[in-house]
C-alpha cells in the first residue's frame, strides 16, 4: 500500500493546494476570465483524477527495473476489470464446491489441476509469474487452454505480499493448491537463488498470507520425491529419512515440509504436501528428459543416458499427469478445514504428507526404447557416467498411505502414457509451433 500512497503523494489531495491567483506571473488583464480558467482548470484536474482512479494498477511500480533481477519484476494488477475476472474465475458452480487458488497455475501440473477442479464446477483463479526457466511460449499456450475453459491466471509472484493479501481480499479462497516452484535438479547450480526466492521465500511469504486470512484456506502443496535424496532403502516411505538432500532444489522442498510443520503447528494451518514422483505427460515440461529425448531423437540428435557406477540401472517411478492430477483433487477433498483465525491458532490442524508415485520403477533406457518405438526412430544412445550433481540413481514410491487415505491408485503404466505425450508432442509442435532448442 506505501506504492499507492507514494503515488498519490503527487496529486493535490484538495485543490486549496495550487492558488494560482497569487502568483506574481499572472496579469491583471487576465484577471477578467480567471474565474472561468480556474472553473476549467480544476473540472480538468478532477476528471483525471477519477480517471487515474479508475484505470491505474495499484501495485504498477514506479521504480525502473533491473532485468538481472527476476524477483523485482513488476507486473499489472488491480483495478475493477481485473477484480472482476478474479472473481468470476474463483466463482464456485456446483454444489459443495471449493473455491481454489491454485499456484504455478500455468505450469505443467498446475494447468492440468486447474482444467480438471473447473471441470467440476469448483472455482479457480491461477497465479503465476510466466518466468523462463524454460519456454515461456509454453506456459502461455497452457494458459490459452485455461481461458477457453474459464480459468484466469493472474499474472504475479509468490513472494509478492501485497498481490497475495489483494487476492484474499476479493476472495475467500477455501484451499491453495501451491505448485509454484523453481523445479529442475541440475538448474540450481546454475540460479541457486531462484530456489531460494520461490521454495523458500515465496513458500513462507503464501504461508503468512493464508495464516492472515480470515477464514485460514486449507493448503495443499507440492514437495518432491527428491527429498528422500540418497536413502537407498526402497520402496520410500513417508517415514524414511529425508535428511540427506542431493540438491538444492531438494533442500528447499525439504526445508518446505519443515516450514509447513511450523506454520501447521504455531497458526493452525491445515497443510498437505505432496511428493511427486517424475510426472510426465501432455503439456509437461521441456527440461525433463522424457520431453527433451522425444526432441532430440526425432532431430537425430544423440542423447545422454546415465547409469550408475559398475553398469548400474539409473531408474524413475514415472508417473502419469492424470495419476498425479486424482492425488492432488482427493488431497484437496481430504484436507480439513485451517483451525486458526485472524492470524490466532484456536485448535489442532491436520498436517500430511503423502507419496504420489506409480510404484514402479522403470529403468531410463527402457523409457529410450518405448520413445523409440512410438517415434518410430532410433535414438543415437550416448551412455554417460550418472554426474553427482543432484540426480539420484533411483526412485520408488510406497504409495500405500495415498491408497488408503486418499483413495490413490495410479492406472497408467509408461507405455500408456507415453503414448499420449507423444500424440500431444507431435500435434503440438507440427502446429505452427517450432520445438524449442
Ligand atoms: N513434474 C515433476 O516431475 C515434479 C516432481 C516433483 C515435484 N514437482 C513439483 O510440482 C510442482 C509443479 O511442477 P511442474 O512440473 O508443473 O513445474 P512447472 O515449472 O511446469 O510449473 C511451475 C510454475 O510455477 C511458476 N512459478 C515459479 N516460480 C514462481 C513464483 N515465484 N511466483 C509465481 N509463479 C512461479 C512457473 O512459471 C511455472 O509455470 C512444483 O512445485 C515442482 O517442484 C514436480
Ligand atoms: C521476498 O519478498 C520480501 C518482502 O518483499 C523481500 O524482502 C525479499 O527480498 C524477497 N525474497 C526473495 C528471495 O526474493
Ligand atoms: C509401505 O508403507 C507402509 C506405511 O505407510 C508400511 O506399513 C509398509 O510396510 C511399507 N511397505 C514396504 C514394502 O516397505
Amino acid at each position: 500500500m506505501s506504492k499507492q500512497m507514494s503515488h498519490l503523494d503527487n496529486i493535490p489531495s484538495t485543490p486549496g493546494k495550487f492558488k494560482m491567483d497569487k502568483s506574481p506571473y499572472i496579469h491583471n488583464r487576465l484577471r477578467w476570465h480567471s474565474s472561468l480558467a480556474k472553473l476549467t482548470f480544476w473540472s480538468f484536474m478532477f476528471l483525471g483524477l477519477i480517471l487515474i482512479f479508475f484505470f491505474r494498477s495499484p501495485s504498477s511500480n514506479p521504480l525502473p527495473q533491473d532485468p538481472s533481477r527476476r524477483s523485482l519484476r513488476t507486473y499489472n494488477w488491480g483495478g475493477p476489470a481485473w477484480e472482476k475476472r478474479v472473481r468470476s474465475s474463483a466463482r464456485i458452480r456446483s454444489r459443495n464446491g471449493i473455491s481454489v487458488l491454485v499456484t504455478g497455475a500455468a505450469g505443467f501440473v498446475g494447468t492440468h489441476v486447474s482444467a480438471a477442479l473447473k471441470r467440476r464446477g469448483d472455482g479457480v483463479l491461477g497465479l503465476d509469474n510466466f518466468n523462463d526457466y524454460y519456454d515461456p511460449s509454453l506456459k502461455r499456450a497452457r494458459q490459452a487452454l485455461l481461458e477457453r475453459s474459464g480459468v484466469f491466471i493472474v499474472e504475479g509472484d509468490i513472494n509478492d505480499s501485497a498481490l497475495l493479501r489483494k487476492l484474499f481480499e476479493v476472495v475467500a479462497f477455501t484451499h491453495v493448491m501451491h505448485l509454484a516452484a523453481q523445479a529442475g535438479v541440475r538448474y540450481a547450480m546454475e540460479n541457486p537463488g531462484s530456489y531460494v526466492h520461490s521454495n523458500i521465500a515465496g513458500f513462507v511469504n503464501l504461508l503468512e498470507v493464508c495464516k492472515s486470512a480470515n477464514p485460514q484456506p486449507a493448503i495443499v502443496w507440492a514437495s518432491s520425491s527428491s527429498v528422500y535424496g540418497l536413502n537407498t532403502k526402497v520402496p520410500f516411505s513417508e517415514r524414511d529419512r529425508t535428511d540427506q538432500p542431493a540438491s538444492l532444489y531438494a533442500a528447499t522442498k525439504k526445508a518446505g515440509e519443515e516450514i509447513a510443520h511450523t506454520y501447521n503447528h504455531i497458526y493452525g494451518l491445515s497443510l498437505t504436501g505432496l511428493r511427486f514422483f517424475t510426472v510426465y505427460g501432455p503439456w509437461g515440461r521441456p527440461d525433463m528428459a522424457y520431453f527433451f529425448f522425444t526432441r532430440d531423437i526425432l532431430k537425430g540428435k544423440s542423447i545422454s543416458i546415465f547409469e550408475a557406477a559398475n553398469h548400474g540401472t539409473v531408474a524413475r517411478d514415472f508417473t502419469y499427469i492424470d495419476d498425479i492430477v486424482k492425488g492432488c483433487l482427493a488431497a484437496l477433498d481430504t484436507a480439513e478445514k485451517s483451525s486458526g483465525s485472524g492470524g490466532k491458532k484456536k485448535g489442532p490442524a491436520q498436517l500430511r504428507v503423502f507419496n504420489l508415485g506409480n510404484t514402479s520403477p522403470v529403468p531410463v533406457s527402457d523409457l529410450v526404447s518405448i520413445l523409440e518405438r512410438l517415434l518410430k526412430v532410433n535414438a543415437k544412445r550416448n551412455i554417460m557416467k550418472l554426474p553427482r550433481n543432484g540426480d539420484v540413481q533411483f526412485t520408488h514410491a510406497n504409495i500405500s498411505l495415498a491408497q488408503r487415505e486418499l483413495g490413490y491408485k495410479p492406472s497408467t503404466d509408461l507405455q500408456t502414457g507415453l503414448k499420449k505425450f507423444v500424440r500431444w508432442y507431435l500435434s503440438y509442435y507440427s502446429g505452427g509451433q517450432k520445438a524449442a532448442g
